[in-house]
């Protein structure tokens, strides 16, 4: 019905007009053994989950709201790998259609003149040393108006439409995110997470400045030099010393 241009990612389309989660439907796929690439996209979600158990605002019509399930045959501890790539993925989609360049704030923000466009939620199932899949669930702020987001998000989000002054097809941006997901996660399983670093470092807004990093255990501060293999990311601080940072919220000092 989209036209894709993907081959497998998106094959199997589950598509609702309003759904408490998106990611929810899609666990329930995976135990009905849901194939490799089958995606969820809802018009609205009543209860959509963000990160750190945040609510995710997803009003009808308006944006992305869409899961999509992967199962690589790949150790637990790669499944942040797949975060890294589908930003990538959501970039390289919106640079292709509007010709302006997102930017990629550790670990899965993506932004447009500082303020938050996409949200990315990656849950996992798995056993102690394989994944049994992997929900990767993708929020896009397209056609929202400044008058739709409530008060306490209109300094820290925003959405394509209000940035660029016209509204997009969804479904146009769909077909390349799903495209270029396919393409980079093929990339990926040939060839490894390297070229996807050099990538996601190429698009990623903290490289190189002053951050903190705010943890549930507390916060550090220094230097953000880069991410590892694994998708870590590496601080330095004013001692010179490293420290690797699994999952934060980074503030960039301006
Ligand atoms: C974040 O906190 O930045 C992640 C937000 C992820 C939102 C998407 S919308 C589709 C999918 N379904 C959900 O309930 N959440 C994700």
């Amino acid at each position: 019905r989209l036209g894709l241009k993907a081959d497998f990612i998106g094959r199997h389309i589950h598509y609702e007009e309003s759904v408490e989660s998106t990611q929810k439907i899609a666990q329930r796929l995976v135990l009905e053994e849901a194939p490799e690439g089958t995606i969820v996209i809802a018009e609205e979600q009543l209860a959509g989950k963000g990160r750190m158990g945040r609510k995710w605002h997803s009003p009808k019509y308006s944006g992305i709201w869409m899961s999509v399930i992967l199962r690589p045959n790949l150790p637990p501890a790669k499944a942040p790998q797949l975060t890294l790539i589908t930003a990538v993925a959501i970039v390289q989609a919106i640079e292709e259609l509007t010709n302006v360049t997102p930017q990629i704030k550790w670990p899965n923000d993506i932004l447009l003149n500082g303020k938050k466009l996409t949200g990315i939620l990656t849950e996992m199932q798995a056993d102690a040393d394989r994944i049994i899949s992997v929900i990767i669930g993708i929020g896009i702020n397209v056609n929202q108006q400044r008058e739709d987001y409530p008060e306490e998000l209109e300094s820290i989000a925003t959405s394509l439409s209000i940035e660029l002054g016209k509204k997009l097809e969804r479904a146009e941006l769909i077909k390349e995110v799903l495209y270029k997901l396919e393409k980079l996660y093929l990339l990926y399983l040939d060839k490894g997470f390297y070229p996807i670093k050099l990538l996601w470092e190429s698009y990623a807004i903290s490289i190189g400045k002053n951050i903190t990093a705010r943890m549930l255990t507390g916060s550090i501060t220094g230097k953000a030099k880069g991410i590892t293999e694994d998708g870590v990311l590496i601080i330095e601080d004013d001692l010179g010393e490293l420290h690797h940072v699994y999952s934060a919220d980074i503030e960039l000092e301006k």
